[in-house]
């Protein structure tokens, strides 16, 4: 991976991640907590404002996490943020779900267990409650999940985990 210090913060990165791949990019004030599985492609830019990852989450390919300069970026325990997102300036809290090239934009906060669809888009300053379906471009608020879609999102965060130690003992680069 290519870890950067800007001025001098650097990076904090538990020695108990499950795996993050060669090519990620980690730039300043960011910390990544046990279990976590970054995916090939991903950039995590602390600058000026702070970026936290909670333990087993895990973070798919071609992501892009940021922070804004008043508001960082807070991931918590067992997310799933899918391929292609920009997760910039917001407050995920733990066991929620981004869906596969969603935008999520500043101050904005995702309550515990929440799912947010493929596609969404996020606008600034919203404050969706614990266990949203979250759908839409612009993202509105679709209805309440249950227990079980929270069990679920943390099922699947396990199994990324799984993934994420499959690679660190599997993967070789051949070229
Ligand atoms: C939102 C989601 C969970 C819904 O799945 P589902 O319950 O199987 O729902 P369906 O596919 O049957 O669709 C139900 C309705 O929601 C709509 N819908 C489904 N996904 C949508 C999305 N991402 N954005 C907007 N509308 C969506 C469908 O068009 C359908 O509308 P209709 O009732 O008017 O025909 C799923 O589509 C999704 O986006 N999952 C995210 C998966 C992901 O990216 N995970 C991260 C990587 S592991």
């Amino acid at each position: 991976m290519n870890v950067y210090a800007f001025r001098d913060i650097k990076p904090k990165i538990s020695p108990d991640v499950a795996f993050i791949a060669d090519d990620v990019v980690i730039i300043g004030d960011v910390e990544i907590d046990e279990g976590c599985t970054i995916f090939p492609g991903v950039v995590i830019e602390g600058l000026g404002t702070s970026i936290k990852i909670g333990k087993f989450t895990n973070i798919q390919s071609g992501t892009m996490i940021h922070g804004l300069h008043d508001s960082g970026t807070v991931i918590g325990e067992y997310n799933t943020i899918g391929h292609n997102c920009v997760i910039h300036g917001c407050t995920l809290k733990d066991l929620v779900t981004i869906g596969i090239g969603s935008i999520v934009m500043g101050e904005t906060t995702i309550g515990r267990g929440s799912l947010v669809g493929a596609g969404s888009l996020i606008t600034e300053r919203k404050n969706f409650p614990d266990m949203s379906l979250i759908l839409g471009h612009p993202a509105k608020l679709i209805k309440k999940l249950d227990e079980k879609a929270v069990d679920n999102a943390k099922k699947t965060a396990k199994l990324y985990y799984e993934h994420g130690l499959e690679f660190k003992k599997d993967l070789k680069k051949i070229s």
